[in-house]
């Protein structure tokens, strides 16, 4: 196919966004959001109303005009996720409620000079790709979510992996380790615990054939072998693997829009440690954690005697007793945050290693980085991530968990020591670096990603027969 230069026929293009309302979700469609930019597309960005009014800007990056914002009721617009009372109905209701916002934005928009061409969404949401056919767009399904695990969910989709899992070996993919059941996302290994979410998981492929494209946030090199698969299995048009870094970090990359207030005393109090000293821990935006297993983390940092800067937001703080926190502290050995600027942290030359949940945003936002890791998965799709940091990508260790699944001082103190300390920790930081390498060439001009972006917006641009 002809090679897309700059920004041919795209400027009167307008994609719709149509994030699932959640910060690991919203962060990967903003970036997808701010390279469409770069190659001349409009594009506005669908929030919640309660997500708009609780949300922070950075203010050291300023998004282009291009990208605007509209805000949509997904029907808790007083308290936002904190009001919820299942996840079943809160989807119902979003269903309920979105559509029809939809359907009005989309009208609206139709009479003006920027009219909608596609709609971008959140598989997890299937019923904005009806409303963009309903209306004859076009729609991508922008999977935030690694290859690997779409690739796990299709096959349950289809039942050709069947729940529960009985079977006591191992599971073999095409380019995937062997899988044990605890490296399995967890409303897979679990399915009876995770009903909701089970269904949600399996609804983002209930209309996916109607999908004009399938995005991927993620990026060829990475997980090569099985975007092959999974671009054979889903043919609806090119797979679009679309990681987000540039070689300007962190404000290129800076996740603008934040749902915490951030907090100013990280940087400074990291300009006082001696380089690659200080242990950055955060579970991101949705865990929440089991007390005993905040309080095994707390006691393996105080332990390790490694410096750490430690996001806890709002309530988990409660989790641990005044006195170990106090005492895990002394001596200006911790700071403890609500929320940070993950992306300007991670990037400090400070930061020696990143205790992580895994999510997917947080890992390839570290391997981006050149961070080795520390890997403690808590749900969903982390224990297959955590896999792949260990077993495929060799940029991190994982820490063992018990019989009870908690994971102990002792095992988190071992895996700090090793990363922090010892040669193999010297590996996984080259082994990081290298992905970094990698990822940057994937974006860069030409690149893999770079290139299937711009076929998506020739694409949108002279539209799909
Ligand atoms: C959720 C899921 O849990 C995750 O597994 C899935 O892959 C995406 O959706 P979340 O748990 O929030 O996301 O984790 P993660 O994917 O890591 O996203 C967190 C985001 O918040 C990251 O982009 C990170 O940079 C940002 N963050 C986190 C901050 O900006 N500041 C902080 O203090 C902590």
């Amino acid at each position: 196919m002809e090679e897309i230069k700059g920004r041919v026929g795209s400027e009167s293009k307008h994609v719709l966004m149509v994030p699932y309302q959640s910060q690991g979700h919203i962060n990967p469609l903003l970036n997808f959001s701010k390279r469409l930019s770069s190659k001349g597309v409009r594009v506005t960005i669908v929030i919640s109303i309660f997500i708009s009014k609780s949300m922070h800007r950075l203010t050291s990056t300023t998004l282009p005009d291009s990208i605007q914002f509209e805000t949509i009721s997904d029907g808790y617009d007083q308290g936002g996720f904190a009001k919820v009372d299942s996840i079943a109905t809160s989807l119902s209701r979003f269903e309920a409620i979105g559509t029809k916002n939809l359907r009005e934005l989309i009208q609206k928009y139709d009479s003006s000079d920027h009219p909608i061409n596609c709609i971008v969404y959140d598989p997890v949401l299937p019923w904005a790709l009806d409303a963009a056919k309903e209306f004859g767009l076009l729609g991508a399904a922008f999977f935030t979510q690694m290859c690997g695990v779409n690739y796990i969910y299709y096959n349950v989709y289809h039942g050709l992996l069947k729940l529960p899992i009985s079977s006591t070996t191992p599971l073999s993919f095409p380019g995937f380790p062997l899988l044990e059941l605890k490296d399995m996302p967890s409303f897979v290994n679990d399915p009876s615990s995770y009903p909701a979410y089970l269904e949600l998981i399996m609804n983002q492929y209930i209309n996916i054939h109607k999908a004009d494209f399938m995005l991927v946030n993620s990026f060829y090199k990475l997980e090569d072998q099985v975007v092959d698969t999974m671009s054979e299995l889903l043919t609806i048009g090119p797979t679009v693997p679309s990681f987000h870094l540039d070689k300007r970090v962190p404000n290129d990359t800076g996740n603008d829009l934040n749902v915490h207030q951030l907090d100013s005393s990280a940087i400074g109090w990291l300009k006082t440690k001696p380089p690659g000293s200080v242990v950055y821990v955060s579970f991101g935006s949705m865990v929440s954690m089991n007390p005993e297993q905040m309080e095994q983390i707390a006691l393996g940092l105080k332990g390790s005697g490694f410096n750490f800067l430690w996001v806890i937001t709002g309530l988990e703080k409660k989790k641990l007793s005044p006195e170990l926190f106090d005492e895990m502290c002394e001596g200006g050995k911790g700071l403890v945050v609500n929320w940070i600027h993950q992306l300007e942290v991670l990037s400090n030359q400070a930061i020696g290693c990143f205790i992580t949940h895994c999510g997917w945003n947080s890992t390839i936002e570290a391997m981006s980085l050149g961070v080795p890791l520390v890997a403690m998965p808590q749900w969903t799709d982390q224990p297959t991530v955590a896999k792949f940091i260990e077993d495929v990508w060799k940029v991190g260790l994982r820490v063992k968990a018990n019989e009870n699944g908690i994971m102990k001082r002792e095992e988190i103190e071992f895996c700090l020591r090793q990363v922090m300390e010892k040669d193999i920790g010297k590996e996984l930081r080259i082994n990081a670096k290298n992905w970094r390498e990698m990822a940057i060439e994937a974006v860069s001009e030409g690149g893999t990603s770079d290139n299937n972006i711009n076929e998506f917006v020739k694409n949108i641009a002279i539209g799909l027969n």
